[in-house]
């Protein structure tokens, strides 16, 4: 940010490690202030607000298991508690397991994919985007995955719920607009992080990636922080693949 433009808050879910600890980096060294959001390691999100801290920004820590519905308002509290209202959401936590044949996704593994990579998503972007239109001002930065485009490799489970947050940035950049407030979906394909730990996935996506190599969470938060700093991109999906889609 120039120091013209005003200071921010940014929440960014998962932001413990991989490309949500990139992603607070480097919106860190941008200007704002960072809500750093975690799942069950509080110590490294606490690691990640003193790396944030060290590039001279306010650094906030706020954990809970997104699976749960109430814990997205939760987050959002915290963060405003802390640091001030929100102006910038990256929803970037998620799980993803390993690959899984149709027949064995079963209800329970379908409803907790859905609850922490769609439902959580949308409750924190429910939860911020009022302020946001109220103030002028936001971004919402959504993180699907290839797997919205292609179905991807770990399964139905997965790519559906990547998939809805598609529809759910159409949705919402509808309602932002006018407003001074953007909504994006950023879609990284194979990317060198602790979801990617599965050396066999990890083989195959190499194989398929025309660039040689898996992307990296740095590469990701730089797409995410050039998709902040921009206020005429909304309602759009950004894929960053290394060359896998369309083949
Ligand atoms: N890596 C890839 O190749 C790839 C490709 C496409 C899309 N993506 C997407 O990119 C996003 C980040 O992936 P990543 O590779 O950085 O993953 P990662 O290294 O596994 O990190 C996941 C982050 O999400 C948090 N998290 C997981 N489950 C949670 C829950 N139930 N409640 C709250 N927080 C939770 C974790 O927090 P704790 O560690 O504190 O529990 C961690 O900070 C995900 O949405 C993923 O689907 C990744």
């Amino acid at each position: 940010m120039t120091s013209e433009e005003p200071m921010t808050v940014a929440l960014v879910t998962g932001a413990s490690r991989g490309i949500g600890r990139a992603t607070a980096v480097q919106l860190a060294r941008e200007g704002h202030d960072i809500a750093i959001g975690y799942g069950r390691d509080a110590t490294a999100a606490e690691r990640v607000a003193e790396e944030v801290r060290a590039l001279g920004r306010r650094a906030a820590v706020a954990g809970g298991d997104l699976a749960h519905p109430e814990t997205s308002g939760a987050l959002v509290d915290a963060a405003e508690r802390q640091l001030g209202p929100v102006d910038v959401l990256v929803a970037n936590a998620g799980i993803a397991g390993r690959p899984a044949a149709l027949a064995d996704i079963g209800v329970a593994d379908w409803d907790r994919m859905q609850a922490i990579n769609l439902r959580a998503p949308f409750l924190l972007a429910q939860r911020v985007l009022p302020g946001m239109v109220e103030r002028g001002f936001g971004r919402t930065v959504l993180v699907s995955s290839i797997a919205a485009y292609t179905g991807g490799v770990v399964g139905a489970h997965y790519a559906a719920s990547k998939a809805g947050l598609h529809g759910l940035a159409h949705s919402l950049s509808r309602q932002g607009a006018g407003h001074g407030v953007t909504v994006n979906v950023v879609a990284p394909a194979a990317i060198d992080s602790d979801m990617l730990s599965d050396e066999q996935t990890r083989a195959r996506l190499l194989a398929a990636t025309p660039l040689g190599r898996l992307g990296t969470a740095e590469e990701v938060a730089d797409v995410i922080a050039a998709v902040v700093r921009n206020g005429y991109l909304t309602g759009q999906s950004l894929l960053l693949d290394g060359g896998r889609y369309p083949t």
